[in-house]
């Protein structure tokens, strides 16, 4: 087990810069999440500290030990490949000893260590087939197996769940999850899925054209977004963002969003003038943040429903805002036709405000 710090990290390939001054550390046991959108630099940054990649700048440290100039193999990391291979000619049981036998351990370790990992990974009674024999989950546990049966320091996984379909993925997310806890080794984590990542990680940093957003625990990512970009890709159906101008009147402070005037409450309207004021600011709120009624909401607003989308558990309600779609989350079943009146009404308790200019939060 191992900490894994990156500092100051950058990676080009000729005019991207795919990793730009990245700096994070994954504490000792801790599972951390890589999140961003494709092309965001998480692979190049998971080959960086595996040793497939070299780095233009900075230091990767494994275990307090810099190992910039370690070739992959002395790293003492495993990593587990978004398209993982599986050797076709050889049965689960060769699949997962290869690591051990290359590194000639002897025989009767080499299966104990085996037959463990298979225990752990719940695949005893297919030690004996080939890879085409399997299901896609099955053989994603035996490459897991094959990572695992090294008990390296480190786990570097790039999206090793993405052939799965939804239903097994969300089983193997649990499945690795517990997986992971019970071996207690520091894995760093790469997804393009915010649900993935909010319901594995201790940590999530991310990421964004190279740069980290934000290195947080799931909730505060959720309740303390530091930007807009951060704000708009955790959660789902993403939050709602309205432009809007300051206004004060009578010692208040309102957000004017041309269509509605949000007024704030007291504490929050300070902290937004001694903020240094901007006029113009991004009026952030959640979906599940927006209360729906067909009665009128006392402190509401009267909107017109353009499209609902019934989901079973829940319905999602579009109205429009000008130009843009308003989507509010209705924690049930909802029965609405486009062009019907209803009233919503903001939380504003959960509501964010960021500045206009720089996309950062401000309240
Ligand atoms: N070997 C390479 N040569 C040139 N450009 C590369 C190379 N590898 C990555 N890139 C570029 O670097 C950037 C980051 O790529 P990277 O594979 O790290 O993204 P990613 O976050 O893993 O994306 P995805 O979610 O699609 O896998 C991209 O713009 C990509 O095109
Ligand atoms: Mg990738």
């Amino acid at each position: 087990m191992a900490r894994v710090a990156v500092k100051e990290l950058v990676k080009r390939f000729g005019k991207v810069v795919a990793v730009d001054r990245v700096s994070f550390e994954a504490r000792d046991g801790e599972f951390l999440v890589l999140l961003g959108p494709s092309g965001c630099g998480k692979t190049t940054t998971l080959r960086l500290i595996a040793g497939l990649e070299t780095p233009d700048e900075g230091e990767i440290y494994i275990g307090g030990r810099l190992v910039n100039d370690l070739p992959p193999k002395d790293r003492d990391v495993a990593m587990v490949f978004q398209n993982y291979a599986l050797y076709p000619h050889m049965k689960v049981y060769d699949n997962i000893a290869f690591p051990l036998r290359v590194r000639k351990l002897p025989r009767e370790e080499i299966d104990k260590r085996v037959r463990e990992v298979a225990r752990l990974l719940r695949i005893e009674d297919l030690l004996d087939r080939y890879p085409r024999q399997l299901s896609g989950g099955q053989q994603q546990r035996v490459a897991l197996g094959r990572a695992l049966v090294r008990q390296p320091q480190v786990f570097l996984m790039d999206e090793p769940l993405s052939n799965l379909d939804a239903k097994l993925r969300v089983y193997m997310r649990a499945e690795l999850k517990r997986l992971q806890r019970e071996l207690g080794i520091t894995t760093i984590y790469v997804t393009h899925d915010q649900a993935e990542a909010m319901t594995m990680a201790d940590r999530i940093a991310v990421m964004n054209e190279g740069k980290i957003m934000q290195l947080a625990d799931p909730a505060e990512l959720y309740y303390r977004p530091a930007n807009t970009f951060v704000a708009g890709f955790i959660g789902a159906p993403a939050m709602n963002f309205i432009d809007a101008s300051v206004r004060q009147r009578d010692g208040s402070v309102m957000l004017d969003t041309g269509v509605f005037t949000v007024e704030l409450p007291e504490h929050v309207g300070k902290i937004l003038l001694e903020s240094g004021a901007p006029s113009e600011v991004i009026f952030g709120i959640r979906p599940e943040h927006i209360d729906i009624s067909k009665q009128e909401l006392p402190g509401g607003y009267q909107v017109e429903v353009f499209v609902t989308e019934p989901l079973g558990a829940e319905t999602i309600i579009d109205f429009k805002h000008g130009d843009t779609l308003v989507k509010a989350k209705y924690p049930g079943h909802f029965e609405a036709t486009p062009g019907e009146k209803l009233w919503i009404r903001f939380k504003l308790e959960y509501a964010h405000i960021f500045d206009k200019r720089t996309g950062k939060a401000i309240v």
